[in-house]
């Protein structure tokens, strides 16, 4: 089973993929939150850092593009290309308004006639990179799926990661398993991704979908960092190793970004692990510091 960490922005940058590598383990390939791509080309400071081989080194990543511009994807690729990556991918997934009501992201799902226009030129060249893709499984509704599905069969993604809900859907309520089922049928290599938070969700999957051979895990890994590992038969976390990680990444966002960020980062990521528990929230909330936010998700 492969495991990817899935990309989430504003929280899995190089900084998290390489403390959790170091502690932990157990992930195959941390994926990186996308590069919005423009007219200009221009990347800005924060993706260029975050994309470099120093910051990656030792890890297997996979950087991603949000825009649906052949031409801005073609010269990202080149760029990608040339930092020595062999693999990249495309955002079809990202539900926030600012991006869907620009046709990026799940929002290029809301118009397949263009969405076929635009890959038929994303492919029309041999590419410098293979390329995957992450999508939803419909804008509206999971109705849309089967039409979606058979338009991506047709190009040739070295994987397609499925969050399993709508866009309309963001991140809550239940996903829809029946949507992979049937990209089993119709895909190589399709990527679960969606709310697997235990051991006891990949189980689940897998006895529905034997032929499951990724997952795609964000939220989960950041409530339980030690869930791949875990997957693979491996030891729980330990309070050290958390106690580790959580202060690792405090030390590494205040050399980069100061304290006031990384406090105020820190803090968003121990928000999964304090899910569901009113008390450790507000005792996270009014921490003043990190021993202060990790006395309130480990000892309250
Ligand atoms: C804060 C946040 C940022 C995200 N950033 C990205 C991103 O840059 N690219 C992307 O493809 N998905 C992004 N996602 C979606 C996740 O990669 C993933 O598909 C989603 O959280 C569902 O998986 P999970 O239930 O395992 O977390 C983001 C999600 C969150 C919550």
């Amino acid at each position: 089973m492969k495991i990817y960490f899935a990309p989430m922005e504003g929280m899995t940058d190089g900084i998290l993929r390489q403390t959790h590598n170091r502690i932990f383990g157990g992930v195959d390939v941390y994926c990186l939150p996308f590069h919005k791509l423009t007219q200009s080309l221009s990347l800005l400071t924060r993706e260029i850092r975050d994309v470099s081989p120093e910051e990656n080194e030792g890890l297997s990543v996979l950087p991603q593009a949000l825009t649906r511009d052949h031409g801005q994807l073609a010269a990202w690729l080149d760029f990608i290309s040339e930092c020595g990556y062999a693999a990249a991918d495309l955002n079809l997934g990202c539900p926030s308004p600012t991006v869907t009501k620009r046709g990026r992201g799940s929002g290029l799902l809301q118009d397949p006639v263009y969405l076929k226009f635009f890959l038929d030129r994303v492919f029309s060249n041999t590419l410098p990179v293979s390329l995957s893709v992450k999508t939803r499984i419909g804008y509206e509704s999971a109705e849309e799926w089967p039409r979606i599905l058979d338009l991506l069969a047709d190009y040739p993604f070295v994987h397609v990661a499925i969050h399993a809900r709508t866009t309309k859907e963001q991140y809550t309520g239940s996903t829809h398993p029946e949507a992979f089922e049937l990209a089993l049928k119709k895909l190589p290599h399709p990527v679960f991704n969606g709310d697997l938070r235990t051991v006891e969700d990949v189980n689940v999957l897998l006895r529905r979908c034997p032929a499951a051979e990724a997952v795609m895990i964000g939220r989960g890994l950041l409530a339980d960092p030690a869930l791949a590992r875990r997957i693979r038969g491996g030891a729980p976390a330990g309070r050290e190793e958390l106690q580790e990680w959580y202060a690792a990444l405090y030390e590494g966002w205040n050399r980069r970004f100061g304290g006031t960020v990384a406090l105020g980062r820190i803090k968003k990521l121990m928000e999964y692990p304090a899910e569901g528990d009113i008390r450790k929230k507000r005792l996270l909330r009014r921490a003043a510091d990190i021993d202060g936010c990790i006395s309130a998700v480990l000892d309250a």
